[in-house]
């Protein structure tokens, strides 16, 4: 099978379930006008994020990595009247586009961005949050899950993407930093009483890839 097929379902994918979303739109030229590079999630999987937040009916939402505020946009608009969105974000122009972006999409109450290494930045916070998505540096995946489960309740979902690379997730050779932190992460969810977690491979526009699904089972 080949990337343009996948990339062309992804196309389609869009067109008839998504159709044109100005906020949306904006957000993916000005993120690549400001030299953002293009990794933010596909428009299916920013919708399944923010399905899968509706689901649940989250009214908390925590996001590490926000790159210029994409997947950001799909997740806050999510919540209901009164939610609210923590998104982290390390490198300070990410989220400044990140900003104008939400901004943008009218989702400017609803949306904080932190400037930070999440990993100082996750200790402030104060949970518990309904839905989680990392999606930042993957090595630090172990880190980010632990502190995302701290600050999650029974009921409580974590995402994580980016959790097939290619297949490079079957490497046990070590030396890649990020396939031992998504190695790690698996062993972690694994392990872990208080989660019970599935991961499904995804091709697309975003090549061969996936997303890891937990659900806080126990507080
Ligand atoms: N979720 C976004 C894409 C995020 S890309 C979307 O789908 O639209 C990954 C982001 O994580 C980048 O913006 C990168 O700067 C940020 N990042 C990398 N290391 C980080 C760290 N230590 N703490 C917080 N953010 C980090
Ligand atoms: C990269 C990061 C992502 O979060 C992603 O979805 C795709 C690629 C990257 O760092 O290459
Ligand atoms: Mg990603």
């Amino acid at each position: 099978m080949s990337r343009k097929l996948w990339e062309d379902v992804d196309a389609y994918f869009e067109s008839v379930l998504i159709g044109d979303d100005p906020a949306l739109d904006a957000a993916r030229k000005a993120a690549a006008a400001a030299g953002l590079p293009d990794i933010a999630v596909a428009p299916n999987q920013g919708k399944l994020l923010n399905l899968m937040a509706r689901m649940i009916g989250a009214r908390r939402i925590l996001e590490v990595g926000t790159l210029g505020g994409y997947s950001a946009i799909w997740l806050a608009r999510a919540l209901p009247e009164g939610g609210e969105l923590v998104t982290l974000e390390y490198n300070p122009k990410h989220a400044e586009v990140a900003r104008a972006n939400v901004a943008n999409a009218g989702l400017a109450d609803k949306v904080t961005v932190i400037t930070g290494a999440a990993i100082d930045t996750l200790p402030r916070l104060k949970g518990p949050f309904d839905f989680s998505f990392i999606d930042a540096d993957k090595q630090s995946n172990p880190d980010y899950f632990r502190m995302c489960l701290k600050l999650s309740r029974k009921g409580s979902v974590i995402v994580v993407d980016n959790v097939v690379r290619e297949g490079r997730v079957l490497d046990t050779k070590g030396g890649d930093a990020n396939v031992e932190g998504i190695r790690r992460l698996y062993e972690i969810m694994a392990a872990e009483p208080r989660v019970s977690a599935t991961a499904l491979q995804t091709v697309g526009v975003k090549g061969h890839d996936g997303l890891a699904v937990a659900l806080v089972v126990a507080d």
